[in-house]
């Protein structure tokens, strides 16, 4: 079955940033797809050393659990990162997962055609500098993003607030969908 794997950036564990992920990902199994939230909530994600072992190894040297995210998205045909908003930019550990990942798919190339994006999730202000920070990775790493009614953002500061974001939790549901339809098309169309 295709899977879509989501990335949770937020230290709480069912804070926003889960429960805007766990919107997208009930839209997206509604689309027949399987979905996993994988959440760095407890998890000491190191920033990258930038020591190129991961060309010879195909994975992180550094021994922290971003390998075994590594290989979960190996497997994956989606992905979907969500951060929340930490002074108008994404939280420092997403970023570095991201980048470390990034960095072994630069030699190993195990993203490209990969469909998902970015959602951010703020009290007031700082989502669409978040979107285009995790943008980056996508569209460096030859990933496929889809867009939706508007921009993936959700408002909400107490755990919990987001549901009240009516509007915001519709465009990522249709987010999901879109990402879920991408991924089918895209594998029903494949010759081999
Ligand atoms: C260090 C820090 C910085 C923050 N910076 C912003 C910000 O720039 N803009 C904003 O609207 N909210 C900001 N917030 C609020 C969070 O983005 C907001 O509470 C969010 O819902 C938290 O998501 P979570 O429950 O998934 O952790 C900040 C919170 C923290 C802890």
């Amino acid at each position: 079955m295709k899977k879509v794997l989501l990335l949770c950036g937020s230290p709480r564990k069912k804070g926003n940033t889960y429960q805007v992920l766990d919107e997208c990902a009930r839209a997206i199994e509604q689309e027949g797809l399987e979905t996993e939230i994988i959440s760095l909530a407890g998890k000491n994600i190191r920033s990258c050393i930038h020591c190129k072992k991961c060309a010879e190894l195909n994975e992180c040297i550094l021994d922290d659990g971003l390998n075994e995210i590594i290989a979960k998205l190996r497997e994956s045909d989606g992905f979907i990162v969500g951060s929340p908003v930490y002074f108008g930019s994404a939280r420092g550990d997403l970023m570095a997962a991201l980048q470390r990942i990034g960095m072994v798919s630069f030699y190993h190339d195990f993203l490209s055609w990969k469909v998902g994006g970015p959602i951010s999730i703020a009290r007031r202000g700082g989502h669409t500098s978040t979107l285009q920070e995790m943008l980056m990775f996508f569209l460096y790493n030859d990933m496929i993003v889809p867009g939706s009614s508007s921009w993936n953002m959700v408002f909400g500061w107490a755990p919990g607030e987001v549901q009240d974001d009516e509007e915001g939790m519709k465009v990522i549901r249709k987010f999901g969908v879109n990402v879920a339809t991408l991924i089918k098309k895209i594998k029903n169309n494949q010759v081999a």
